[in-house]
């Protein structure tokens, strides 16, 4: 391996206003130290595409980062944090092996290609309301339109009603704010609290409904199904939202930030709509929403020649993998003639649940803004806010403005 000059702590896991542009970091890292041992966080970093991509789904690594959770939080949080648990455990995130696979099996029943497909037009519906909402051709298309649509889009999915959107959004944002805000502190850990305790009664009492009276919805299917305890589907149901909100909210906004920066695709997709998938997936590897996955070592393991011992922390590197010249040419071009193969959605038994749903949800996003919004720009008199840690990236905040067409 080649010599490495540079301490661990000029990296931007230790220098947050590196976090804004990780990329310099990522390939240096990539190159000199590709599976790297980084202290204050007592874990692993592995940046290259083929090890991140065989780590994904190496089974001596496994998903179960329930050891140690409780105590992670501060010592007047941690009897709360413990009631959650119960529900946290039948997460299909966190399990291994046959478990994993009986719990996505049963939730899978209420995810079909073909309830994606059906939701094709209550998603285009919704972004169409929230553009007419905003007047005057001035929108921040991150916190008024890419975050309310995948929560109204997983509402009607778990058959919550309209009335009730609020809610939803409500127990995102605790979850949001427990899991992605180190280090975790009382507030948080009593909003997630709450939050869990609400949408978990919220849940069963939509499941014992759906289970009386059947229905159409993601519910239904699972209730129809019957393989889950009530508290694994709620726990799930939980899931479902803190996996797929932001995350979605992160790619809608990175896709439209690339978009508008970069005139030459912009014009290109503008005059081809049939081209956004291809954004929207050229986006995923480009500025991937989730830029790292954790895996805890079941045995010892020599992976790139370094010896990770038996409980350890390995932190796959997304960002990095994605920007791997030996997997991408030219990989810090943004080109949407790309064939795709970024790791963005992880890979394996793991790989998403909700991919499918994400793309459709994003592609729908940006199909009716460019539609409906001409002249689509950044607003330059309001900033954009970034929605950066470690694991996360995408704006939170993105004013963009249109040429508002004068009523006839
Ligand atoms: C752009 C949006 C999204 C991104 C970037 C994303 C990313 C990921 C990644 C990287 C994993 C793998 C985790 C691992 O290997 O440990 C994952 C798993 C998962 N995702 Fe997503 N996700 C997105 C949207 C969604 C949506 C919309 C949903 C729900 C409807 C969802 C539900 C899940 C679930 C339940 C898992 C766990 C699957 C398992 O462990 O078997 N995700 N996602």
């Amino acid at each position: 391996m080649p010599t490495d000059p540079r301490e661990a702590d000029e990296f931007f896991l230790a220098v947050p206003a590196k976090l804004d542009d990780p990329f310099p970091d990522l390939a240096y890292l990539r190159e000199h130290r590709p599976v790297f041992f980084y202290p204050p966080h007592n874990a692993w970093y592995v940046f290259p595409y083929d090890l991140v991509h065989a780590l994904l789904q190496d089974p001596r690594l496994s998903n179960d980062r329930m050891k140690g959770f409780v105590d992670a939080a501060p010592a007047e949080a941690r009897a709360g944090v413990r009631t959650t648990v119960p529900y946290l455990e039948t997460w299909m995130l966190m399990k291994d092996g046959p478990d994993h696979a009986r719990v996505r099996g049963h939730l899978q029943k209420g995810l079909t290609p073909a309830v994606v497909k059906r939701l094709a037009g209550p998603i285009r519906t919704a972004a169409g309301e929230l553009l007419d909402a905003a007047r005057g051709g001035r929108l921040d298309a991150a916190g008024e339109y890419a975050f309310l649509l995948p929560a109204t889009v997983l509402s009607d999915l778990f058959g919550v009603p309209a009335a009730d959107r609020p809610k939803i959004i409500d127990w995102s944002v605790a979850f949001i704010g427990f899991f992605n805000v180190v280090p975790i502190n009382e507030a948080t850990a009593a909003d997630f609290v709450r939050a869990t305790a609400e949408m978990a009664a919220y849940t069963k009492g939509l499941l014992a409904k759906r289970k009386a009276a059947g229905g159409d919805d993601f519910l239904a299917a699972v209730a129809a199904d019957g393989g889950l305890t009530d508290d694994e589907v709620a726990g799930n149901v939980m899931l479902l939202l803190l996996a797929g909100h932001v995350a979605v909210r992160n790619l809608v906004g990175n896709a439209l930030w690339l978009l508008l920066t970069r005139p030459e695709p912009f014009a290109r997709v503008k005059a081809d709509p049939g081209l956004i998938p291809a954004a929207v997936e050229e986006t995923l590897r480009f500025e991937p929403p989730v830029t790292l996955i954790p895996r805890v070592a079941l045995e010892d393991v020599t992976v790139g020649g370094q010896a990770i011992r038996k409980g350890q922390v390995v932190q796959l590197s997304i960002a990095a993998a994605n920007r791997d010249p030996a997997r991408f040419p030219d990989p810090d071009r943004f080109d949407i003639g790309r064939a795709g193969g970024h790791l963005s959605f992880g890979a394996g038994v793991h790989g998403c649940f909700g991919a499918a749903l994400a793309k459709e949800i994003a592609t729908i996003a940006l199909e009716e803004l460019i539609r409906r919004a001409p002249g689509l720009r950044l607003d330059p008199s309001r900033p954009i806010e970034w929605y950066r840690n470690a694991a996360n990236r995408g704006p939170s905040v993105l004013p963009v403005a249109w040429d508002a067409v004068p009523p006839s």
